[in-house]
């Protein structure tokens, strides 16, 4: 799938968690590591381009020249399965601010519904990192970048960890200045259920079930 702004991470280790992710038997625990570890690894490369101005440090033995971080930034997890994608992110950026977006699927007509939204009145920022984990028809992550754009914020990146090939392309014909970082780009959405054992309808196959849910003990 050509999409300039899609970034699908080859690292080993992302690859062996995503092992980890998918496995219907990883309970909550082992799934919340495994996106917390996810969440990092993508961070590190999706901020592989973050502008730095010189600095100096005294070390116990003279002066080293360093760099620093030059950009304000925000986290936005969309709730509720961003929530897994926080800590460790923040571990990489401690000064970063947290911004919270509500949003769930409509589960018949699979839209997004915003039920949270309580950003800065002022915000003063240079970019906002979204997280969540699951791409699928990209309603959401629209939705968020949506807000966030109203809310004048110049530079956004969407970092996920699994995408379907339609959520990709409805986030990158909305927004295409906005870098999409995935850990995997899956095969497709599941359809309309036929049958009444069959799985509901807009989750990504093969994926890895309900984000939600497996991080929460809720399924
Ligand atoms: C999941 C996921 C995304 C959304 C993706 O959230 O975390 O926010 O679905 O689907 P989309 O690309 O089709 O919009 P969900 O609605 O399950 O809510 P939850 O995080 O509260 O479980
Ligand atoms: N939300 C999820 O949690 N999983 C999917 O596969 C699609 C949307």
């Amino acid at each position: 799938m050509a999409v300039a702004s899609l970034h699908v991470s080859t690292h080993p280790l992302v690859l062996q968690r995503l092992c980890i992710l998918r496995d219907v038997a990883t309970p909550p625990p082992l799934f919340r590591a495994a996106v917390a570890d996810l969440a990092m690894l993508l961070a590190i490369e999706a901020t592989a381009d973050l502008p730095l101005t010189e600095t100096s440090v005294t070390t116990p033995m003279g002066i080293a020249r360093g760099s620093a971080l030059v950009q304000r930034i925000a986290l936005v997890p969309i709730l509720r399965a961003g929530l897994g994608m926080v800590e460790s992110t923040l571990r990489l950026l401690p000064n970063a601010q947290v911004w919270h977006l509500g949003a769930y699927r409509d589960h018949a007509s699979l839209q997004p519904v915003m039920y949270y939204n309580h950003l800065p009145q002022h915000p003063e920022l240079d970019l906002c990192l979204v997280l969540d984990p699951m791409l699928a028809t990209g309603g959401s992550a629209v939705a968020a970048v949506d807000a966030l754009r109203s809310h004048g914020i110049p530079q956004i990146k969407f970092i996920g960890l699994i995408g379907a090939p339609e959520g990709v392309h409805t986030l990158a014909t909305a927004h295409p200045d906005v870098p999409i970082h995935l850990a995997a780009l899956d095969e497709h959405l599941t359809p309309p259920p036929l049958l009444a054992d069959d799985p509901p309808e807009g989750y990504i196959v093969p994926g890895l079930g309900d984000a939600g849910d497996r991080q929460f003990g809720t399924g």
